[in-house]
């Protein structure tokens, strides 16, 4: 049987991409109820412990939630605690796993604000909506659904937020021109993801996302700034929270055949996890539909 890896090196197409990216995280959902670990949440599990998903979330954010939410992390940043939250607004958590960050949200918008967790892989809804229920948050609602499709009407949404998604995604563009649709105007994108800066040769850069599990393949922090702008958005920032070096992919790397010391200069400082922000405009068009939605009902809130 082909290894992941070998399955990701054959991948070409968005369809076989979907396929194994669910495959993927319906076994990490298995893992976790069946008593596991997705990978590096727990002391137990530090023979899977990478660089990519470790430590992210303070002891406080995980005393505060199921072991098994926790255990499930499998993000690379945590947008809840970076993106500015308030009371009463209303989240959207693209790819939601396990439901760490839709949970965590929920608490600091309170009870007037809501967090819908979407997420394609039936495993990974199961074990949210039953991680919700152990922490009895009831302003929560897990939805079924792609990223490239987001099941909710136009201009409905605050804050998106995302942990290590959008570059599992074989179509960003539409992935972005979805959250645009979704959000109100002045509504923010706060995402976590992995990012490449400079240039790096195809095959160093193929490798070196297979390590982080860069599916579909991470965005140049340039093109990821492109794509926004294009789907609308402005004040786009990007910022480093945790630069790979190429000790963190070394045994991954070594076991593939690559001279990791050679290696070395071209990678360094080159594979990052970033906070990514941006904000949807109010233009006159956004003001129109916004007045004709306030005069004819209550969504205006
Ligand atoms: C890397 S995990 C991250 C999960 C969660 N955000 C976290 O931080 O633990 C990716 C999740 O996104 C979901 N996912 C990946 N591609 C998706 C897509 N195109 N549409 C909806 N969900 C997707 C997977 O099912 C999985 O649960």
């Amino acid at each position: 049987m082909p290894t992941f890896a070998q399955v990701m090196e054959e991948v070409m197409d968005t369809t076989k991409v979907k396929e194994a990216v669910r495959d993927r995280y319906s076994e990490a959902a298995r893992r976790v109820t069946s008593g596991g670990a997705s990978c590096c949440a727990t002391p137990t599990a530090a023979s899977c412990c990478d660089a990519i998903t470790s430590n992210l979330y303070d002891n406080a954010q995980k005393d505060a939630l199921p072991d098994t939410a926790v255990f499930a992390s499998l993000g690379c940043g945590n947008p809840s605690a970076l993106a500015q939250l308030s009371e009463g607004e209303i989240v959207l958590d693209l790819g939601s796993g396990g439901g760490i960050d839709v949970l965590l949200s929920a608490r600091r918008v309170g009870p007037t604000g809501k967090v819908y967790g979407l997420d394609m892989t039936d495993e990974m809804l199961a074990l949210a909506r039953e991680n919700q229920r152990k922490a009895g948050i009831q302003n929560v609602e897990f939805l079924k659904g792609e990223i490239e499709h987001i099941p909710l009407p136009d201009n409905s949404v605050d804050v998106i937020i995302s942990n290590c998604v959008i570059n599992l995604s074989g179509d960003k563009d539409r992935v972005l021109q979805e959250a645009f649709r979704v959000l109100r105007p002045s509504g923010r994108f706060a995402v976590s993801d992995v990012v490449t800066r400079g240039e790096v040769p195809a095959e160093i850069r193929q490798k070196m996302l297979l390590w982080v599990g860069c599916i579909a393949g991470a965005l140049r922090d340039e093109e990821y700034t492109d794509k926004l702008a294009r789907a609308g958005f402005q004040s786009i920032g990007i910022e480093p929270t945790r630069v790979y070096a190429i000790e963190d992919a070394r045994e991954f790397l070594a076991d593939k055949g690559v001279d990791v010391d050679a290696l070395a200069p071209q990678v360094e400082g080159k594979f990052m996890s970033a906070f990514i922000r941006a904000v949807k405009p109010v233009t006159s068009a956004n003001k129109t539909v916004e007045a004709a939605c306030c005069s004819t009902t209550t969504c205006c809130s």
